[in-house]
């Protein structure tokens, strides 16, 4: 049965980098079902980062079968030159990362001539005051707790301080802007991006694995903070 996401303590994102990509559909609808609250889908050019995986079309895909919003993590260069066609094809949500080549403060206010939601997302390396003068324009901050190219890489512990001091920097804006995380979330390690302030969770193989349902790796994460 489909959960009320009203009722969550935080927005929980599955990425599809983990699925088996010979079943997209099925594994983003399984996902839906057991109550995600997003489908991130990780664009990467061969450039930012090594790996090449999806663009528009996927989105688009995906968009026809699914009512979820869709959480776009762009790591791709100048990504002024790609964002519009992701919007055409059904984002909801576009993260663009700090260190992406562009100009991220014209790049914004022009996504946000659109009716899509803007994250920056940061790399363990890059510190918090790159992003410090454009935190008002922004829907969301997305911490990366790995270096971003892969699913299954082990959570950077030394990132815990870095979300808890993003959360005392909006709060000490007035900002109620949400804190996203992304690489290593599991049930060991949700609980403690939680106490830390995040309340988006990005998991790729924590749900997307050969070894347990997707219902069981939503509900493991979902209860593992639950508990705490
Ligand atoms: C890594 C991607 C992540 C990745 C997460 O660059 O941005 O979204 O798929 O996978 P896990 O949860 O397995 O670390
Ligand atoms: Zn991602």
């Amino acid at each position: 049965m489909k959960c009320d996401n009203l009722l969550h303590k935080f927005k929980l994102s599955p990425s599809i980098l983990a699925a088996d990509f010979t079943r997209i559909g099925e594994m983003v609808q399984t996902a839906e079902n057991a109550g995600v609250d997003y489908i991130h889908i990780d664009v990467m050019d061969g450039h930012f980062v090594k790996p090449i995986t999806m663009g528009e079309r996927m989105v688009s895909a995906i968009r026809n079968i699914t009512k979820l919003p869709l959480d776009i993590h762009m790591m791709v260069n100048h990504p002024e030159n790609h964002y519009k066609s992701f919007i055409d094809a059904g984002a909801d949500l576009l993260t663009i990362h700090i260190e992406s080549l562009c100009d991220i403060k014209n790049l914004i206010s022009e996504i946000k001539q659109y009716s899509v939601q803007v994250s920056v997302a940061v790399k363990p390396q890059t510190s918090l005051q790159t992003i410090e003068n454009i935190l008002g324009q922004l829907d969301g901050v997305l911490v990366m707790t790995v270096e971003p190219g892969y699913s299954g890489q082990p959570f950077l512990h030394q990132m815990l301080p870095k979300i808890k001091k993003l959360h005392q920097m909006l709060e000490d804006l007035g900002l109620s802007i949400e804190i996203g995380v992304d690489g290593g979330i599991d049930p060991d390690t949700a609980p403690l991006v939680y106490a830390s302030g995040a309340r988006m969770l990005v998991a790729g193989s924590a749900i997307y694995s050969p070894d347990f349902s997707i219902e069981d790796g939503v509900s493991s994460i979902r209860s593992s903070v639950a508990i705490e």
